[in-house]
């Protein structure tokens, strides 16, 4: 027995030591150490139901548990929930929803149905007031910066891409005299419309933040009907512009040819995407190798799952935060074998110093991981 242990910990720590000579920068450590401070730890105060597949979930900090306030955001950003589902540790992006005014004492999170999504529809389904939630502190770029953008912003939004515009429509209400708001949102039908009260008071009472809807599938007075066009887009837009783009994938294509018609510049054009869309040519099953800081797992990822699933499935707690290339968060050093990234110019740039971001990463052999948790 003490011959097994001892071959076991000799195995172990000639991988630790073969695959260390690459030191990790010592800035993602320390950010590391930095998130894991900023977790929050809140309860639901109250679920409202907005259409029939979308709930909001008001969020209080849970004094219990340590989170006697919570951490200030601006319009734009989200917060990563960390849930542990069927023996994984999983994580999700949503955008805050509420009034940033509000933030130390309540956010407000908005969920739609996704077909076989994990997350949301046990936040849908099983939730209920009183429970408790794991967050991480509000992060992400997108939103207004009134040291970059114009001050005509146009910001539009398909289904539950609606969420980080009503907080600017608050921000920009209280905050930024200067700056004018036209939110356009599409959505299928009346019944879809999500924040319907917020909406009209924000018609009713702004002078500088309007909400122009249109439904896709259905006529109704005081709506528009149909996708979104250059006719409908142009009374609202003045000389120099800022736009903001949030939805299904769609919506970016879609809007991009508008744009491109009104000649406004790359640089003023900005969007949140929550998605990644990946289908590898062959399915197939590789060997994945984790090496943590004292410790190595080894597991199975398949060519259409991400290395960061595969971690996940594994019950490593793998660091993330947005799952779609952008924050950086989950960096990590492949050691050996072959991946397809996809997503931003930033995860290619990692990748020649052998950097990837494994929540865009699909394996394409087996492969060995170094994480240093
Ligand atoms: S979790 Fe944000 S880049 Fe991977």
């Amino acid at each position: 027995m003490e011959e097994e242990i001892l071959k076991v910990k000799n195995e172990r720590e000639n991988i630790i030591k073969t695959y260390s000579a690459k030191p990790i920068k010592n800035t993602y450590l320390d950010d590391l150490a930095q998130n894991s401070r900023d977790l929050q730890y809140v309860t639901i105060k109250e679920i409202i139901e907005e259409t029939p597949d979308v709930k909001s979930f008001i969020l209080i900090p849970d004094p219990t548990k340590e989170t006697s306030e919570l951490i200030p955001f601006k319009a734009g950003e989200y917060i990563s929930l960390k849930m542990f589902i069927d023996n994984a540790y999983v994580t999700r992006a949503y955008s805050l929803s509420s009034n940033p005014k509000d933030s130390l004492k309540e956010y407000r999170i908005t969920i739609k149905r996704v077909e076989k999504g994990l997350v949301s529809n046990i936040m849908l389904d099983e939730m209920k007031v009183g429970d408790g939630l794991t967050i991480s502190k509000p992060v992400g770029e997108f939103g207004y910066n009134p040291i970059r953008d114009e001050n005509n912003i146009i910001a539009i939004a398909g289904g539950s891409g609606i969420t980080p515009f009503m907080s600017l429509a608050y921000e920009i209400e209280n905050n930024y005299p200067q700056a004018e708001l036209t939110v356009f949102y599409a959505v299928k039908t009346y019944d879809d419309i999500i924040f319907k009260k917020e909406i009209d008071h924000f018609n009713k009472k702004s002078k500088r933040v309007k909400f122009v809807v249109s439904l896709t599938r259905e006529e109704k007075e005081g709506y528009l009907k149909g996708h979104f066009n250059k006719e409908m887009l142009e009374p609202y837009m003045k000389e120099f512009n800022t736009v903001l783009m949030c939805g299904p994938k769609t919506l970016y294509q879609d809007m991009n040819e508008i744009l491109n018609e009104f000649n406004i510049p790359k640089k003023c054009v900005h969007f949140e995407n929550f998605f990644i869309d990946y289908t590898p040519n062959i399915k197939d099953e590789y060997e994945l190798k984790v090496i943590l800081k004292n410790d190595f797992v080894i597991t199975k990822c398949h060519s259409d799952e991400t290395l960061l699933v595969a971690m996940e499935k594994a019950e490593i707690k793998a660091p993330s935060m947005c799952r779609v290339g952008i924050c950086g968060f989950c960096k990590s050093i492949l050691l050996e074998g072959k991946v397809k990234m996809i997503g931003s110019n930033m995860v290619s740039t990692l990748a020649e110093n052998d950097y990837i971001h494994p929540c865009v990463t699909y394996p394409e052999s087996d492969i060995v991981l170094r994480l240093d948790i």
